[in-house]
């Protein structure tokens, strides 16, 4: 999503909702912010969405009167000095639509508190993060906070997607043809990975990611973060000085997406 659009969020709201709130939430910060404090082109700088045949040239010219960001980005909603998972939902990743209504449906069917947060937490690193890779990207942010079978399946679930199992009733993905065309087949290397990745003790729990991964939702359907706060009490190790300062291995990660324009 581009920064651009981003603004308080709320759980449960919807995208064309929160799509014309945001724009015009944009315009009134364009417009009132001052300008000679905003990054210079900072959406090229905005991670992941880094466009290699736009790499800018900065010169004198474009930095004259001008500061480069180096903390908050104004046009986002500040966070807390100790941030917890929780407010990474609320002030970054929200509405998370896709990723609660996982979770719900993992809950439904009856699987572990590990599935239910594998599927709460899947797509994390592309909702706040970047897209290409975002299992692999999400399966080390998380691994400091979670069980390493949530991280495993987590990891996993980038590839698995790609990879159908009637054993559980799992097919190639019909928005995946749409998507990439017919013709479209994973790369070698993906496959690689998949043959591993089937014989692991932790391929069901990725599987089961996979299975609850849906692209169709009920867009009137509204599931409260509520309904997981407890599981998440017990299953993600919340540093007592909050993501991003616990100097853990994924520590920087999260620091950027808190301040995903910093400069440097
Ligand atoms: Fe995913
Ligand atoms: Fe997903």
């Amino acid at each position: 999503m581009p920064l651009m659009e981003k603004h308080m969020p709320q759980f449960g709201e919807t995208a064309s909702h929160r799509n014309s709130l945001s724009r015009a939430e944009t315009l009134e910060h364009a417009m009132s912010e001052a300008l000679d404090k905003l990054v210079v082109k900072s959406v090229i700088y905005t991670s992941g969405e880094i466009d290699p045949t736009q790499f800018p040239n900065l010169s004198p010219s474009d930095l004259a009167g001008k500061r480069l960001l180096m903390g908050d980005d104004p046009r986002l909603v500040p966070m807390p000095e100790k941030p917890t998972l929780l407010d990474f939902f609320k002030y970054r990743f929200a509405p998370a639509t896709h990723l609660l209504q996982s979770a719900q449906l993992a809950l439904k069917a009856g699987h572990n508190e590990k599935v239910v947060l594998a599927c709460l937490l899947h797509d994390i690193a592309f909702i706040g993060f970047i897209r290409s890779e975002h299992g692999y990207w999400g399966a080390q942010l998380l691994e400091p906070y979670v069980d390493e079978e949530i991280a495993w399946a987590i990891r996993a679930h980038q590839v698995l997607r790609f990879f159908p199992d009637e054993s559980v009733g799992y097919a190639y993905p019909e928005a995946y043809v749409q998507f990439f065309g017919e013709d479209f087949r994973p790369e070698p290397y993906v496959e690689a990975a998949y043959r591993k990745m089937r014989d692991h003790k932790y391929y069901m729990t990725a599987r089961l990611i996979t299975l609850n991964d849906v692209y169709s939702f009920d867009p009137a359907a509204v599931v409260d973060m509520e309904a997981f706060t407890d599981i998440i009490g017990r299953n993600f190790k919340q540093p007592e000085e909050g993501l991003g300062f616990d100097d853990s291995p994924s520590a920087h990660m999260w620091r950027t997406i808190i301040w995903p324009t910093k400069f440097l």
